[in-house]
């Protein structure tokens, strides 16, 4: 039996909250971080794994992927086929992964690298990306390259401008944030991939927030490899990514890891990387069924609308200026924080603690000589959040 979902019209913030399992003490603001997962997602969750093990070796080895020959599709490719839906996708050109960070290491070392080529990533792109793409450059004898791209950022056009810019006569590969973890901002990734490939330079797209965020057209994008997470935006249970492989790449796109699959499709090469728990890529499918539950246009009216006008609001109660175009925000927004609470990383970890111990979870971060709060308007939050925010930061200037 299906969880039950939220009525319609859906009671965006705090009325909605119930549908989570968080702390009703908590003020959280950091969806974006590691997702939160619903309540009716979970249970979906739970069931299955109960289902499961009435017959784990059936489940598990005949069902669940092409290795046991199962009679009807395997039970991975029917997730990822219900997921390619939402995505744009064809089933069969997405994999599931346990995070955005296997998904990037996946397309890292399936990428075609020689010695003396180079490697682009921009200053914005998320630590273990670039730590990932530091190990690649060493083992295959490639340059890594850092991109500076300008914070603020006021437009896409000024994004783009940057990498054309940084792009070199070696340059072979560039890894690409569509929405970057510092600054939050929405990249143009069509026109960054579309301009990459115009110098012959392939393009994995980091879209660890994407999925859920906004509508999304992976292929239409026209990237080479796109990973994502769904257990952030898109509500699946925790450890749930994708990898979206061009189909010309997908011979030779490699899981770090090898087993079973390896010498057989590029499908079975992800779908079977050992024993594990496979529930969060199965319930993939339900985490979205949630989002089309509270309305999915509905959701990303109210979430991006909210981000925006709390940019609005915040930088005004503060008299500073948010110089970023509205097409560049989603459902997560980073705010410039008054010069007063300081500017380097140690004030940014001291503020963070002192929201924490008033019950309010938010990133805060040392950017481009200020410090930032990177807000997650998750469909459960409201101005009230936002304003309990602004009221706890002006009490620590
Ligand atoms: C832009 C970006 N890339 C990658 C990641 C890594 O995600 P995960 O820890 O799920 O691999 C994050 C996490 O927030 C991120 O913001």
């Amino acid at each position: 039996m299906r969880a039950p979902y939220p009525p319609k019209p859906t009671p965006f913030g705090k009325d909605l909250r119930p549908w989570w399992g968080l702390d009703p003490e908590l003020t959280y603001l950091n969806h974006g971080t590691v997702g939160a997962c619903p309540l009716p997602v979970l249970a979906a969750q739970e069931q299955l794994r109960r289902r499961i093990q009435g017959n784990p070796a059936r489940w598990l080895l005949r069902e669940l992927s092409d290795l046991g020959s199962p009679d009807s599709p395997p039970l991975l490719r029917q997730a990822a086929a219900q997921v390619a839906r939402h995505l744009g996708s064809l089933g069969q050109d997405l994999v599931f992964v346990d995070n955005a960070t296997t998904g990037v290491n996946a397309a890292l070392r399936s990428a075609e690298l020689r010695p003396g080529d180079e490697v682009l990533i921009t200053d914005l792109g998320y630590g273990s990306v670039t730590l990932a793409a530091r190990r690649i450059c060493k083992e295959r004898g490639a340059d890594l390259r850092i991109a500076h791209l300008p914070v603020p950022l006021h437009s896409g056009l000024q994004a783009l401008e940057a990498l054309e810019a940084a792009f070199g006569p070696k340059t072979r590969l560039l890894i690409t944030d569509h929405v970057t973890s510092e600054t939050a901002l929405v990249l143009p990734v069509k026109d960054i991939s579309a301009l990459a490939h115009r110098r012959g330079i392939q393009v994995i797209v980091d879209g660890a927030h994407a999925p859920g965020s906004f509508a999304l057209n992976i292929p239409a994008l026209g990237a080479d490899w796109y990973a994502a997470n769904l257990h952030k935006w898109a509500f699946a249970p925790l450890g749930c990514a994708i990898l979206w492989v061009d189909p010309r790449w997908q011979a030779r796109t490699e899981h770090p890891i090898a087993s079973w699959g390896e010498e057989r499709s590029f499908q079975l090469r992800f779908d079977w990387v050992g024993t594990k728990d496979p529930t969060p890529f199965l319930c993939a499918p339900e985490g979205f069924r949630f989002l089309e539950a509270l309305g999915s246009e509905a959701t990303w009216r109210y979430t991006s609308e909210l981000a925006w006008s709390s940019a609005q609001q915040l930088t005004q109660r503060w008299g500073l200026p948010f110089l970023s175009e509205r097409s560049l925000v989603g459902p997560m927004v980073s705010v410039p924080l008054p010069k007063a609470l300081g500017q380097e990383a140690p004030d940014a970890k001291r503020l963070q603690g002192q929201l924490q111990r008033q019950g309010i979870e938010v990133p805060i971060k040392a950017l481009a000589g200020q410090l930032w709060a990177r807000l997650s308007l998750a469909p459960y939050c409201d101005a009230e959040d936002v304003s309990r925010f602004a009221d706890a930061v002006e009490s620590s200037v």
